[in-house]
């Protein structure tokens, strides 16, 4: 579990252990373009401001995955030992 800092609002949402940073942003009413919600179609893509990231889709490089300037919200997540990413969403 972690928390994602929606950094146009202010917002913070919660992402429990078994939810995807898509499904808790969209339960918190702020609207993100997705389509495969797999990791593979990269509609999803949002810029990372700040966090570690635990990359699990199947779009970016190694060395996109490295600089972690964006992430794909439908699958990756905080990585372990971090609590909080903020999101230019
Ligand atoms: Fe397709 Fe996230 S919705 S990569």
């Amino acid at each position: 579990p972690f928390d994602v800092e929606l950094s146009r609002t202010g917002r913070t949402v919660h992402v429990a252990a078994d939810r995807t940073i898509l499904d808790a942003v969209e339960e918190a009413g702020v609207r993100v373009l997705s389509s495969c919600r797999q990791g593979v179609c990269g509609t999803c893509e949002i810029p990372v401001l700040a966090g570690e990231i635990d990359h699990r889709d199947a779009i970016l490089t190694p060395e996109d995955k490295a600089r972690s300037a964006s992430m794909m919200v439908c699958v990756s997540r905080a990585a372990a030992g971090c609590s909080r990413l903020t999101l230019d969403l």
